[in-house]
């Protein structure tokens, strides 16, 4: 039974998880290799469990209880458990590196799961010492409030590293969907169009971002196209957006924007950074 869970990356995803799995009663070390971004993410759970207190969503006995679950840190080497969630930047070599030094210092029995959205997990699988738990576990943004997880088996994946991957994430609340390693599983394949596209109006000069958001949140979408993707981040988005093309044989369809990359150079980030398609305060 898993009782400890490890979050590596604290960022706009691994801060949300680390909530999520100390709301649900796991001990939870949150690991980030900047301190900065470790002292940010306390502060932003410390403040979303203010808010949840006030909203009477929890009492402040559960506020107390829930951080004292929380464990921060910038030492790997204090991130052992037996669930240990990577939610680092989407880049195969670093993610490969970090789980090659935690397989290093923890149980073979400890589940490394990653939050990766559109990489190849079989293609990670192959390196990772005991790659048989080893799966994906892709929440979406914000963790705390999407009941949407991913459970992705590899080729490699033991049936009882996906069933405890799939209990934890209901323990969790959540609502977790098995599925087969493919690019972007299923959520980000189905979507990639609905950036795509939009970006091409744009790069076209068909329309402008405010009015094309504003006419997909009219049809019903929660946040149109550049919200969302100032929402996710714009180096993320880019990021998969690129891993799918590429993964899928680069079809014309798919092809990343020009305006992806340029945002990403100039450091256009979205929420995380104060602008992207649109400022933040
Ligand atoms: P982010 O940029 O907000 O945070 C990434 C964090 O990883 C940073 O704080 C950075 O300091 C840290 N980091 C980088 N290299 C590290 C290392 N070697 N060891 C420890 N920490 C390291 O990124 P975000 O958005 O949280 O994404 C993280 C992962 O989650 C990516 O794989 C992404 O594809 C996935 N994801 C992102 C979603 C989103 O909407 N942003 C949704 C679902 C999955």
């Amino acid at each position: 039974m898993i009782k400890t869970i490890g979050v590596c990356g604290a960022g706009t995803m691994g801060s949300g998880i680390a909530q999520v799995s100390a709301v649900a009663g796991y001990d939870t070390i949150l690991y980030d290799l900047d301190p900065n971004i470790v002292t940010i993410a306390k502060s932003t759970i410390e403040k979303s469990l203010s808010t949840l207190a006030e909203k009477k969503k929890i009492t402040p006995a559960d506020q107390k209880a829930i951080w004292q679950r929380l464990t921060f840190t910038n030492n790997i080497s204090a991130c052992i458990a037996g669930l240990i969630i990577e939610a680092i930047v989407e880049k195969p070599e670093i993610k490969l590196d970090l789980f090659i030094n935690l397989a290093a210092h923890n149980n073979p029995g400890t589940i490394l799961a990653s939050n990766t959205s559109s990489l190849s997990l079989d293609a990670l699988a192959e390196n990772i010492p005991g790659p048989e738990r080893f799966a994906g576990m892709h929440f979406f943004n914000p963790a705390p409030v999407m009941k949407l997880v991913e459970v992705v088996r590899t080729k490699y994946t033991a049936a009882a590293t996906a069933d405890t991957v799939m209990q934890v994430a209901r323990t969790m609340g959540k609502t977790p969907v098995l599925c087969n390693d493919s690019p972007g599983f299923i959520v980000n394949h189905v979507a990639r169009p609905y950036y795509l596209e939009a970006l091409r109006l744009l790069e076209a000069g068909l329309s402008d971002k405010e009015t094309i958001d504003s006419l997909m949140e009219s049809t019903g979408f929660r946040m149109g196209p550049f919200r969302l993707m100032d929402l996710i981040g714009n180096d993320i988005n880019y990021a998969v957006s690129q891993s799918v093309y590429e993964s899928l044989g680069k079809p014309e369809r798919l092809k990343p924007s020009s305006i992806q990359r340029r945002m990403v150079e100039e450091g256009n980030l979205g929420r995380k950074t104060g602008k992207g398609y649109y400022p933040y305060e």
